[in-house]
């Protein structure tokens, strides 16, 4: 059932987006779509008009896929997603981000906004996403396992892909820009952490806290997609600065845009070779 979702929303979005054929995909997170405004070619799909598809409810989440050209390399981006908090059952979180790979996509890059935990970061800075800790209390995985789309029990050793960190970090430094790395530890959500739950988090060995991205490197991941994380520190975690807001965290993500489409367009360009 799960299977002929995926199937039937990678069709419809296959021929909305023809002669497209986008080899990496990108999921744009809070205040992180404008990236999407920026490529050449552009074709808008908005998610709504897909069938199976669950409309994002979060303001200043676009809903839609843009296929465009970045560095001359067809590209897929997400302009906004849709998260467990929402209500929605988690296949329906992974539904867009499969049926990226289901249509051929065997990059991934997926981005979010997140509070930094560990020392010295700080807000505005950008980190690749080394592992991470699923704390939503829920797998994409559950239920009976589709062996079209993976195997029952995937192995997580490098779900965030090496190669695809190291390929970042050099483009990074090439910008200008010196790259951490951390692990993201996923939660429901929507309400933020209380200042305990991040002392926690923090000896849990977490240096991000989010509300996304877990569940969908799970699922793409069974898929046999190679997935490149990137958190945008929007803000200090709770406790660690003042209080929190969603405002902020626009605010920030606003701020970094410039850095952030430039990375993004570098990642892409070496990518474009990667895959050559
Ligand atoms: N916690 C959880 N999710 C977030 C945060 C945070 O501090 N900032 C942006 N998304």
């Amino acid at each position: 059932m799960h299977y002929d979702d995926i199937q039937r929303a990678a069709e419809f979005l296959g021929q909305r987006i023809t002669p497209r054929k986008p080899r990496v995909g990108l999921i744009l997170g809070s205040g992180l779509g404008a990236f999407a405004d920026s490529l050449d070619d552009a074709q808008g799909v908005p998610y709504d008009t897909i069938p199976g598809f669950a409309q994002s409810t979060v303001k200043g989440h676009a809903g839609r896929f843009v296929a465009g050209k970045s560095a001359g390399m067809d590209v897929l981006a997400m302009q906004g997603r849709v998260h467990l908090y929402e209500g929605l059952p988690l296949e329906q979180v992974v539904l867009p981000a499969r049926a990226m790979v289901k249509l051929g996509c065997e990059v991934l890059v997926i981005t979010n906004a997140a509070g930094g935990i560990s020392e010295g970061m700080t807000p505005g800075e950008l980190v690749l996403i080394s592992d991470h800790l699923n704390l939503q209390g829920q797998n994409p995985l559950t239920g009976e396992n589709d062996e079209r789309l993976g195997t029952r029990f995937p192995d997580m050793t490098e779900a965030y892909a090496p190669a695809l960190r190291e390929l970042a970090q050099k483009v990074g430094a090439s910008q200008g820009l010196s790259l951490r790395q951390g692990v993201y530890a996923g939660l429901l959500g929507p309400s933020y952490e209380t200042p305990a739950e991040i002392r926690m988090l923090r000896a849990m060995g977490a240096d991000l806290a989010g509300m996304s991205t877990v569940s969908e490197v799970i699922a793409v991941h069974h898929m046999g997609a190679r997935a490149l994380g990137i958190s945008c520190v929007t803000n200090l975690a709770a406790g660690l600065g003042g209080k929190l807001t969603h405002d902020e965290v626009k605010a920030t993500a606003e701020e970094v845009k410039p850095r952030f489409i430039k990375l993004l367009e570098g990642i892409l360009a070496a990518l474009r070779e990667e895959l050559a």
